[in-house]
């Protein structure tokens, strides 16, 4: 039983190497890159991390981030599993 329980966290908790950076790259990197938002660089996985209430509030709650285009709902949900798992790397 607690075993499976830890098993099905495990899996299904999204990582940011595996889930969020590839989504971030795609959605976020042409502003949060080194060059141009350097503290806010969704690149590192240490920023990221820092910044994920900040993250979770702009996607999730207000909706203004990403700026000039929107993330579906499988998206949405995988920024708000990830965080909510502890946002692994
Ligand atoms: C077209 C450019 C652009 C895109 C694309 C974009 N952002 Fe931003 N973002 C900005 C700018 C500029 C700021 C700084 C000004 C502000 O806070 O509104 C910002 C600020 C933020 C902040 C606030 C950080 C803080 O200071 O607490 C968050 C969080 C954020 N963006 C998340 C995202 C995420 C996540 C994505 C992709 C899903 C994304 N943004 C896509 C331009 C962009």
């Amino acid at each position: 039983m607690i075993t499976a329980l830890l098993f099905s966290v495990l899996t299904l908790t999204p990582t940011y190497t595996n889930d969020i950076k590839p989504l971030f790259q795609k959605k976020c990197a042409q502003c949060h890159n080194a060059q141009v938002l350097p503290h806010l660089d969704w690149t590192k996985y240490e920023n990221v991390f820092k910044y994920r209430e900040s993250i979770y509030k702009r996607t999730i709650v207000i909706g203004d981030m990403p700026m000039g285009s929107t993330l579906n709902k499988a998206e949405k949900k995988l920024i708000k599993d990830w965080i909510r798992g502890g946002a692994p790397k």
